[in-house]
């Protein structure tokens, strides 16, 4: 069979696209881009390169078209190219401040998704949003946060799934490939490091090329590598000196060159500086009326009349879009304005709360409650109302709106103020209370006095406090305690019965000086559309908790490799965060560089509050019979699972290394999570990938020779039996390629 020639197939496939015949149908999105790529004038190209806001800002209206959303990109009607729809986010379709007219299907936040250690699911919840952004005229949903959590008072952990490069990869790479199976293009995000929001356009991250790869970058990898997104969205803050949307390094070297990635890179909104951008390796300016300039428009259309280094990248970066969309056939499926199953679609992520709370502490069996309980007082968190929402872009209600939002002004008069403003959902816990014990007394209380919060609880069998963490892009939080006075309303509680149940509503840890004055406590998260209902599920049973920590809880700031959070004296908080020209503020990272949340915590040899991967069940389970088995360096684990108790229950077995050559190296290399019946077992097994057992040693993955200790664990901390292999050192290339 004769082949044909790179330039031979475009001239083939050029003269296919024209006369319609079926070889462009059956072309790769890579030859297709090209295809459209070569018929575009210059003005075309640019096209693709610059996306608007969808509502005027500084003067600059968007383009006929859009629609309430995070922006648009305009089309090329003459050439098929559609124009790009962007809509947020990760966990669900935003509200837009109601401009759309209705809202979408609120999944529970990052870290409750993280908390289901359970792919399959979180890919169902990406099926579900895709779905609707697509029944909402959408066809990019800015989804996929894989930051990894460094900094634990970052404002928008709750957006993230957690602090491991394995879990958030494996989740957020489940959630992208569940979004894009609609024809939507989706995006990971905020490449590659973007702990914090305080100074969050200008803070420098500083960390070596090793740790980066290892930790954050490694999240993105398999992120990528599984979901396959159509989009990358670079992140505001710097890292070792350039812009995140600015980095060679990042943008060229680690994502193009190395992992040969074919999709575009987008700036997040506000954070494009400068045309040479593109020459980093930027392909399109998001939002770009909130940049100085609109510089992928007609400045890059004359830079590249005349330098060649703009000719080519503005070539490369129309292909890339194009890629994007040919690749989700967004040509062929246009986005169509359609009714949503709201119910059908709140099952999911019904499923998503039950499955990502977490039992942190039962004493005696106190929970699950029964349904026979006489009296209940129900104290504090806006119980009455709703369950917590983080702000920002993110946010997403019901057609219906928040049932409550509480004005804060910490943003300011600003435009987006009050995205920050704290607010609630319609999914109402006590409601969910009453229904689940029909028969007893449920008063509630706000929590405001803590002698009425007292007294109420001394009058019931049961007291459950709600108690609340805010977090909203734009603001970190000054420290891990409950605000307003919470603690202080546990521990009246908690003094009054001592049956005292806590359910927290969090973005990411808290400390609970409480805690050992309390009988359970449940972390919620944000617990989504129907988290009232997964809330009291949980609480009387009628769901076994399953979820398990996907990040750490420390015991105290003093335990982080920064104990203060880094602009803490200096930055005034704002929604765009901007900062007087010049400002900076270095962070270094290179203190835990890879050793990331529990790897920090076992590095140093510090007890946290509660560790990574902790949870606790109505059931008990056991884990037998770790047999370890290497076959040229690919280790698989294999071991039995079973269900020791009696009640049905999910297990996550984490596979931990735990040790290489004798010494201490703690990281999550596998995971399986299995629904089991009373006295059920399971025989699992777990490849591990040998980047997780690697170092990032001379531009690539160095496996060395040695003995390999590992161990499953139900946390990180609680490990069982470990078991050592043998492992002759080979090392992967920086494609993740077997070196010879
Ligand atoms: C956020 C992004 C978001 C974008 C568009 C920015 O403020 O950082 O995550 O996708 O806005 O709304």
């Amino acid at each position: 069979m004769k082949t044909l020639t790179a330039s031979g197939r475009l001239a083939a496939l050029l003269l296919a696209s024209c006369a319609s015949v079926p070889a462009a149908a059956q072309a790769s999105a890579e030859e297709r881009a090209a295809v459209t790529e070569a018929q575009m004038t210059d003005a075309e190209r640019t096209q693709l390169t610059l996306g608007y806001m969808s509502m005027e800002v500084a003067g600059v209206h968007p383009p006929e078209g859009a629609l309430p959303g995070a922006g648009i990109v305009p089309g090329v009607p003459r050439l098929n190219v559609p124009p790009l729809w962007e809509t947020d986010a990760s966990l669900g379709v935003v509200w837009v401040g109601g401009a759309r007219g209705n809202g979408g299907t609120q999944l529970p936040s990052g870290t409750a998704q993280g908390a289901t250690w359970n792919p399959e699911l979180i890919e169902a919840g990406g099926r579900m949003i895709g779905s609707e952004a697509h029944a909402k005229g959408y066809n990019v949903l800015l989804a996929g946060g894989i930051n990894l959590m460094r900094e634990a008072r970052n404002g928008r952990t709750f957006e993230y799934i957690g602090e491991d490069p394995l879990l958030s990869g494996v989740l957020g790479g489940a959630a992208v490939r569940g979004i894009q199976s609609n024809h939507i293009i989706s995006t990971v995000k905020h490449f590659a490091i973007n702990p914090q929001e305080t100074g969050r356009h200008y803070m420098n991250v500083e960390i070596d090329e090793a740790s980066l790869r290892e930790s954050d970058l490694l999240a993105f990898e398999i992120a990528i590598e599984q979901g396959n997104p159509g989009s990358v969205m670079c992140a505001y803050n710097r890292i070792n000196g350039p812009l995140s949307c600015d980095s060679h390094f990042l943008l060229t070297d680690v994502l193009r060159d190395d992992w040969g990635y074919q999709g575009f890179v987008m700036s997040d909104w506000g954070a494009v500086e400068g045309l040479d951008f593109a020459l980093a390796g930027l392909d399109q300016q998001s939002g770009a009326q909130l940049d100085e300039g609109l510089f992928m428009d007609v400045p890059l259309r004359e830079a590249a009349q005349s330098d060649p280094r703009y000719r080519t990248r503005l070539g490369e970066m129309a292909r890339r879009v194009l890629w994007a969309i040919y690749a989700n056939n967004l040509d062929t499926n246009l986005p169509e304005m359609t009714a949503v199953d709201s119910a059908a679609n709140s099952e999911v992520a019904l499923q998503v709360a039950q499955e990502g709370i977490v039992l942190l502490r039962n004493q005696a069996g106190s929970l699950p409650l029964s349904s026979a309980v006489n009296s209940i007082a129900v104290i504090g968190g806006n119980a009455d109302t709703g369950t917590m929402v983080g702000g920002g872009s993110s946010r997403v209600f019901s057609d219906e709106g928040p049932a409550a939002m509480v004005p804060m002004l910490r943003g300011g008069e600003a435009r987006f103020a009050n995205f920050m403003d704290p607010a609630f959902n319609r999914s109402v816990p006590l409601d969910a209370i009453r229904d689940a014990a029909p028969d007893a007394r449920v008063s509630y209380r706000d929590g405001r006095y803590l002698s009425e919060a007292a007294l109420a609880a001394s009058q019931a069998d049961v007291a459950i406090v709600f108690v609340n963490q805010f977090q909203t892009e734009g603001l970190d939080v000054p420290d891990l305690s409950l605000p307003q006075g919470q603690d202080a309303l546990v521990a009246a509680v908690a003094t009054a019965n001592p049956n005292t149940i806590v359910v927290i509503q969090s973005g990411g840890p808290v400390t609970m000086p409480w805690l050992d004055d309390v009988a359970a406590v449940v972390e919620a998260w944000y617990p989504g559309a129907r988290g009232g209902e997964a809330i009291a599920d949980v609480l009387f049973g009628a769901v076994n908790p399953s979820g398990h920590l996907p990040i750490t809880f420390p015991a105290s700031e003093a335990q982080l490799p920064r104990p203060e959070l880094p602009g803490a004296r200096t930055v005034t908080p704002s929604f765009l965060g901007r900062g007087e020209p010049g400002a900076t503020l270095d962070a270094d990272y290179a203190i835990e560089g890879s050793d990331v949340g529990y790897r920090w915590f076992a590095r140093q040899g510090l007890t946290p509050l509660f560790p990574f991967g902790h949870g606790l069940s109505y059931t008990t389970f056991s884990h037998d019979g770790l047999q370890l088995r290497n076959r040229r360096g690919e280790v698989t684990a294999s071991f039995a699972i079973a269900n020791t108790g009696d009640r049905e229950g999910a297990d996550v077995a984490q596979l931990y290394l735990t040790r290489v050559n004798g010494e201490t190296r703690q990281r999550l290399v596998g995971f399986a999570r299995r629904d089991l019946q009373p006295g059920e077992s399971a025989q699992v097994s777990v490849t591990v990938d040998p980047r997780l057992l690697a170092e990032w040693e001379n531009d690539g993955w160095q496996i060395a020779s040695g003995d390999y200790t590992f161990a499953l664990g139900a946390s990180a901390t609680d490990l069982g039996p470990e078991q050592t292999i043998r492992i002759n050192g080979f090392r992967l290339d920086s494609s993740g390629a077997r070196e010879r």
